[in-house]
């Protein structure tokens, strides 16, 4: 049984309907890869997961159904969500922003030792502790991002194109720490990304969407080698 399981999940926005029947399976300890071009429903698909659009179908977190449940009840069962746009809170210090990712946790000695971590892990924001979230830069903010999410100790983190706005050398340095994060601690992820290089460095196995639909999908190392992958998704 996979950790994370979707069967069949269909979504629209009003009438208008997005996704259409998507299935896949995320394991304990793996991360998963979701490509796809603008509008192909990547985002739409994490939202279904994490509670966010209403959706048909199945989707099954170890071995429990969530479809339906609300936003706040899936995230308190192990799946943090780090949006496209990063939502974090910019009035907030860095700091406060990792404890507020803790809020729910009663383990105090350890919330401590995991904001060592994270610090450990983005050296940028340990220099940026007090700052305000709002002063940070984009890749910053990005990291800060999915620190926040981390300090839930969360079972699954969905990843909403992290590289989205950065410059190239800042995304890869984001996604070598969203790879030591992702081998270090265990934590499954969906990784969505437009980038099919830097997704590649961290997942095993990876789907495309195409207007809702699944029309690929396999392991890195055959997707990699496909012509219309390599041409859509990794420039050549
Ligand atoms: N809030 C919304 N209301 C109505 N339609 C929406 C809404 N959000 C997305 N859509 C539509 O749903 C489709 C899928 O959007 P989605 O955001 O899931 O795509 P995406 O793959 O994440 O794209 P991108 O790479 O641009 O982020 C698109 O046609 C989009 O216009
Ligand atoms: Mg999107």
């Amino acid at each position: 049984m996979s950790l994370l399981e979707l069967e069949d999940v269909s979504a629209s926005y009003g009438y208008a309907p997005v996704l259409h029947g998507i299935s896949f399976g995320l394991e304990a300890n793996r991360a998963e890869g979701i490509l796809g071009a603008n509008g192909a429903g990547k985002t739409t698909t994490l939202r279904a997961i994490s509670g966010m659009v209403p959706a048909t179908g199945r989707i099954r977190f170890d071995g429990v159904d969530i479809l339906g449940k609300s936003p706040d009840r899936i995230a308190r069962m192990g799946i943090a969500h780090v949006p496209e746009g990063r939502g974090t809170l910019g009035g907030l210090s860095v700091r406060d922003n990792l404890r507020i990712g803790a809020y729910q946790r009663k383990d105090r000695k350890q919330i401590d030792e995991h904001i060592e971590f994270c610090l450990d892990l983005f050296p940028n924001l340990r220099e940026r502790i007090s700052s305000n979230a709002s002063a940070l830069s984009g890749g910053e903010q990005q990291m800060l991002a999915v620190a926040r999410a981390f300090m839930a100790q969360p079972r699954v983190i969905l990843l909403d194109e992290a590289s989205l706005g950065l410059a190239p050398s800042t995304a890869q340095r984001v996604y070598d720490a969203i790879r030591r994060l992702q081998t270090e601690t265990g934590v499954a992820m969906v990784v969505v990304e437009q980038n099919a290089s830097l997704a590649f460095s961290v997942v095993d196995h990876a789907l495309v969407l195409e207007t809702g639909r699944v029309s690929i999908e396999g392991p890195k190392e055959s997707l990699m080698g496909m012509d219309e992958v390599r041409r859509a998704y990794l420039g050549g």
